[in-house]
């Protein structure tokens, strides 16, 4: 399957999904790399690993005419799945409604709990004794698109918003690569399937 990754700074599960996307006999391809900050140090990796970039500053732009831009930059990619990874702004209902279904993103808490930014100083805070990530489908509320995975983080003696961080970073590089090429195996297997019923019927 194609897939578009958008982001915003260093792009860390960029490169986790990247990396994965290489490994023999992975599901996945990734043909673009797009972000709002052209100075991502996401983008100079991507760029380093031969795959294709687009980014814009969304200075100075609306957010329709930001997320119109991004579209059409995706859109010529023809991926079958868009992975939101560490992008940091909302998408208009109009970006949403167009790829919902092939829109993931990766959140640092065990969604429902934590929607929303500073997910590791609430979960501190609260006293829980575990954190987590969550792979998810993007729907126009924020955070609350169906649970596509999630990988529970330990909370350990001492840990700081930095050090939990830095494990819940560890857990969603393995768990991002899985879960969306479990995804688009899933998708991919009901087409073929389909194609199989079609020519049966043929
Ligand atoms: C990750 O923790 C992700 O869950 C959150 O933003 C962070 C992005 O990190 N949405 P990176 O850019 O992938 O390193």
């Amino acid at each position: 399957a194609r897939v578009a990754i958008v982001i915003s700074g260093e792009g860390s599960n960029m490169a986790a999904l990247l990396y994965a996307s290489r490994l023999p006999g992975s599901a996945t391809e990734i043909v673009l790399v797009a972000s709002n900050n052209p100075d991502a140090p996401g983008l100079a990796l991507a760029e380093s690993e031969g795959v294709p970039t687009w980014s814009h500053s969304h200075k100075g732009l609306t957010r329709e005419a930001f997320d119109e831009a991004l579209h059409d930059a995706l859109a010529e990619a023809k991926p079958d799945a868009v992975a939101l990874a560490g992008y940091m702004r909302l998408l208009t209902p109009a970006f949403v409604s167009h790829w919902q279904g092939r829109l993931l993103n990766i959140h640092p808490s065990l969604l429902p709990n934590y929607r929303g930014l500073d997910t590791h100083r609430r979960v501190l805070d609260a006293g829980d004794n575990h954190g987590g990530c969550t792979v998810h489908l993007v729907t126009d509320e924020v955070d609350a698109g169906e649970i596509l995975g999630q990988m529970p983080v330990a909370i350990r003696p001492g840990d700081t918003v930095d050090t939990l961080a830095a494990r819940v970073r560890h857990a969603e590089h393995q768990l991002y690569p899985a879960t969306l090429a479990a995804y688009v195996s899933r998708h991919h297997d009901a087409g073929w399937i389909e194609q199989q019923v079609d020519a049966l019927a043929a």
